[in-house]
C-alpha cells in the first residue's frame, strides 16, 4: 500500500521525509516524492522506482531546504508507475500539494467537470483531482478549503495537504484509510502508519473518519467536517520497529488476513456505482460476448484455485464452457484456442513465468487475454488486451489470502457484468446479486472473528501429520486453496479431495484420530457431503466442518464447526476461506515456522 510521511518542525524536512519513506519501504511501492515549502514555492522531487533514484535527483538539485513538507511511497492503482503519477500532485497553479493513499471512486467525474474549468492536468491519477479541487474551491482559508473539498470526493482516503499560502501548517485527513499523526517536541509528523515516526516520537494520535487535522511545528488543532473543534487523547505507542511495521501483527500473514474486508470492499466498491457495475477497464461488445464460445482460465498456485472458483460461476451464470489449467501445463500442450476464445490470466505478481508463457501463447493462438492481476504496470498487464486490477495493496507475505480474495471478488464482477450484458441474469437476480457482492467485506470482517476460537482449536491439532479437505462443487475449489495453504506455510502434509472421490482410493489412508477438514456450505450437494462426512466418521477420522450458521444438520455431525454467515452460494468461498486461512495460519505459528517467509518459497516466481 502507498506510504504518507508528513513533518513541520524546526529541521530540514527532508532528511526527515526520506528517512520515514524508508521505513515504509516495506509496504512495497513503485515511485516516490516530497514536496517542501522552502520559503518562497512548493519545491516538488519525485521519480518512479526506488527511493535511491529520489535521493539522487535531491542531491543533484543541491536538496531542497525547507521546514515543512510531505513525502509518498506510492503503489500505483490509477495510471502506471511512473514519474508523472507519483505524488506530490500540485494543482495548476502550484498553490497546493497532496499526497493521498486510497481510491477517489468519482475521479472521473470530477476530472471532466474541472478540465472544462481550465484546469490543466498532467497525471493519469484519481489523486490530482484533489490537489485541482483545492485550487478550485479555494477561498483563502485553506481548513475551509478543504472541508469543502473533501465533501466532493467519494471513496477512501487519507491526505496531506500543504498549501503556499498558509506554509507554517499540514492538513491531513481521512476517510477509510489509516492516518496518524506523530507529537513531537516542536516538531509534529502524519503517517500512514506507525513504523514512519517510531524512531521520532512514540506519541501518537489516531485520526478517525471525517476528521480533519492542522499540524504545525507545536500545535496540532482537530476538527470535524462542520469545522467543529475536537479534543483528541494522545496515545503511547511502546511496539519495537519491527512490531510497528506489522502494526503490532506478529506475522505480516496475519496482517493480511485481517486486511482481507478493505481489499475486498476497494475491489468492489469503486466499480458499483448506483446499483450498477462499471467496468471501465473491460471493453467487451455483446457482439464480442455473444461470438466468444469458450473461456481459459490460466493461473499458478492460488490464483489457480480462483479459476477453479471461476469455473463453477462463470458457467452457472454465463452458461459458457469453463477450462481451467494450470499455467504450467497449459504452455505446454496443444489446448483447443483460436479467435473466439476469452483466455483470462490470474495473478498477484503479474510476472508469474509460467502464466505469462501460457498467455502469450494464447495471444499467438488468437485469443482475446483477460487478465486479473494486482500490480499494476506488471507483465502480464501490459500484455492483455483487458486488466481488471485488484486493489488489494501490495502483499508482502509469501502465502497470498488477501489478494485471493480479491481475485473471487473480481469473478464475481467480471462474472455478474458479463452475464447480464449476454442478457443472462433477471433485472431482480442483478439486484440481488449486487446486494450480496456489497455485503462481501462486512461479513468478512465478521468471519474473522472467528480468529480466537481457531486458534484454541489449532492447539489441539498442531501436531498432527496429515489432514485432508474435502467439499464438493465450490466447497471443493476452496478445500484446494485451504490445503495449499496449510502445507506451504505449516509444513504439514495435507491433501483436498472432492468429497465423493475419497471412496476411489485415498478413504484407505482415514484411521483413527485422522482429522478431516469437511467444507460444507453449497445446499445443492450438502446432503452428499454428509454422507462423505460420515463414511470418515465410521473410519475414525475427527471432522471439522465448514458450514453455514444455519446448517444445524450439518453442525450436528461434525466433531467441531466454524460456522460463517449466510450469503448467496456463489459468494460463500470468500467466507469459507477464511477459516481455512486462519487455521493454516495458527498451526504454522505453534509448529514455529517462518511463516511469512516460508522455506523453498518465493513471492514472485519468475522462472519456470
Ligand atoms: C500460495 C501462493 C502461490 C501463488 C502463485 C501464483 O499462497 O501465493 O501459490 O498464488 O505462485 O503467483 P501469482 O498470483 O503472483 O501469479
Amino acid at each position: 500500500m502507498c506510504g504518507i510521511m508528513g513533518y513541520a518542525g524546526k529541521k530540514e524536512a527532508i532528511e526527515l521525509l526520506l528517512n520515514g519513506l524508508e521505513r515504509l519501504e516495506y509496504r512495497g511501492y513503485d515511485s516516490a516524492g516530497v514536496a517542501v515549502y522552502d520559503g518562497k514555492e512548493l519545491k516538488v522531487s519525485k521519480a518512479k522506482g526506488r527511493l535511491k533514484i529520489l535521493k539522487r535527483i535531491l542531491v543533484n538539485n543541491k536538496k531542497i531546504k525547507g521546514r515543512i513538507g510531505i513525502g509518498h511511497t506510492r503503489w500505483a492503482t490509477h495510471g502506471k508507475p511512473s514519474d508523472k503519477n507519483s505524488h506530490p500532485h500540485t494543482s495548476t497553479s502550484e498553490k497546493f500539494a497532496v499526497v493521498h493513499n486510497g481510491i477517489i471512486e468519482n475521479y472521473a467525474s470530477i476530472k471532466s467537470f474541472l478540465i472544462n474549468s481550465g484546469k490543466n492536468f498532467s497525471s493519469e491519477t484519481d489523486t490530482e483531482v484533489i490537489a485541482q479541487l483545492l485550487e478550485y474551491y479555494d477561498n483563502g482559508n485553506t481548513l475551509e478549503t478543504v472541508i469543502r473539498t473533501l465533501k466532493d470526493l467519494e471513496g477512501s482516503y487519507a491526505i496531506g495537504i500543504i498549501c503556499k499560502d498558509n506554509p507554517e501548517e499540514i492538513i491531513a485527513a481521512k476517510k477509510d484509510n489509516p492516518l496518524i499523526i506523530g507529537v513531537g517536541k516542536n516538531e509534529n509528523f502524519i503517517a500512514s502508519d506507525i513504523t514512519a515516526i517510531i524512531s521520532k516520537t512514540r506519541n501518537i494520535i489516531r485520526l478517525k473518519d471525517g476528521e480533519i487535522a492542522t499540524i504545525k511545528s507545536n500545535e496540532i488543532s482537530i476538527y470535524n467536517m462542520n469545522k467543529d473543534a475536537i479534543k483528541k487523547d494522545i496515545q503511547q505507542i511502546n511496539w519495537d520497529i519491527s512490531a510497528a511495521e506489522k502494526c503490532g501483527y506478529e506475522h505480516f500473514m496475519l496482517k493480511e488476513i485481517m486486511e482481507q474486508p478493505e481489499a475486498i470492499n476497494n475491489t468492489i466498491s469503486p466499480r458499483i456505482k448506483n446499483g450498477r457495475i462499471i467496468l471501465d477497464e473491460i471493453n467487451f461488445s455483446t457482439e464480442y460476448l455473444k461470438k466468444m464460445n469458450k473461456i481459459f482460465i490460466v493461473a499458478c498456485g492460488s490464483a489457480y484455485h480462483v479459476g477453479c472458483v471461476a469455473k463453477y460461476v462463470i458457467e452457472k451464470i454465463l452458461r459458457k464452457p469453463v477450462e481451467v489449467d494450470i499455467a504450467s501445463e497449459f504452455r505446454y500442450r496443444d489446448p483447443i484456442v483460436d479467435k473466439n476464445s476469452l483466455v483470462i490470466a490470474i495473478s498477484q505478481s503479474g510476472e508469474t513465468a509460467d502464466t505469462l508463457a501460457a498467455l502469450r501463447k494464447s495471444k499467438q493462438l488468437g485469443a482475446r487475454i483477460l487478465s486479473i492481476v494486482n500490480v499494476v504496470g506488471s507483465s502480464i498487464a501490459i500484455e492483455s488486451d483487458d486488466v481488471f486490477y485488484t486493489w488489494a495493496g501490495p502483499e508482502i507475505a509469501v502465502a497470498t489470502t488477501k489478494a485471493y480474495s480479491a481475485q473471487l471478488a473480481a469473478i464475481y464482477l467480471i462474472c455478474i457484468c458479463l452475464g447480464e450484458k449476454l442478457g443472462k441474469i433477471s433485472d431482480i437476480d442483478y439486484d440481488k446479486y449486487i446486494s450480496e457482492i456489497l455485503s462481501i467485506p462486512q461479513k468478512v470482517q465478521e468471519t474473522l472473528a472467528l480468529a480466537n476460537t481457531i486458534k484454541e482449536f489449532s492447539k489441539e491439532k498442531y501436531r498432527l501429520k496429515n489432514i485432508f479437505f474435502i467439499g464438493r462443487n465450490l466447497d471443493y475449489a476452496v478445500s484446494m486453496e485451504g490445503s495449499l495453504k496449510l502445507k506451504e506455510i505449516s509444513y504439514v502434509h495435507a491433501e483436498a479431495y472432492a468429497a465423493g472421490e475419497l471412496k476411489h482410493g485415498t478413504i484407505s489412508l482415514v484411521e483413527d484420530g485422522t482429522l478431516v477438514v469437511a467444507t460444507a456450505t453449497q445446499k445443492s450437494v450438502l446432503c452428499k457431503t454428509i454422507s462423505n462426512i460420515e463414511e470418515v466418521k465410521a473410519r475414525g477420522a475427527q471432522v471439522l466442518g465448514i458450514t453455514t450458521k444455519n446448517n444445524l444438520n450439518l453442525q450436528k455431525i461434525c466433531d467441531f464447526a466454524f460456522n460463517i454467515p449466510e450469503i448467496c452460494d456463489l459468494m460463500k468461498p470468500s467466507l469459507s476461506v477464511l477459516p481455512l486461512q486462519l487455521f493454516s495460519y495458527f498451526i504454522a505459528m505453534l509448529r514455529g515456522c517462518d511463516i511469512d517467509k516460508p522455506r523453498n518459497l518465493a513471492k514472485s516466481v519468475t522462472i519456470e
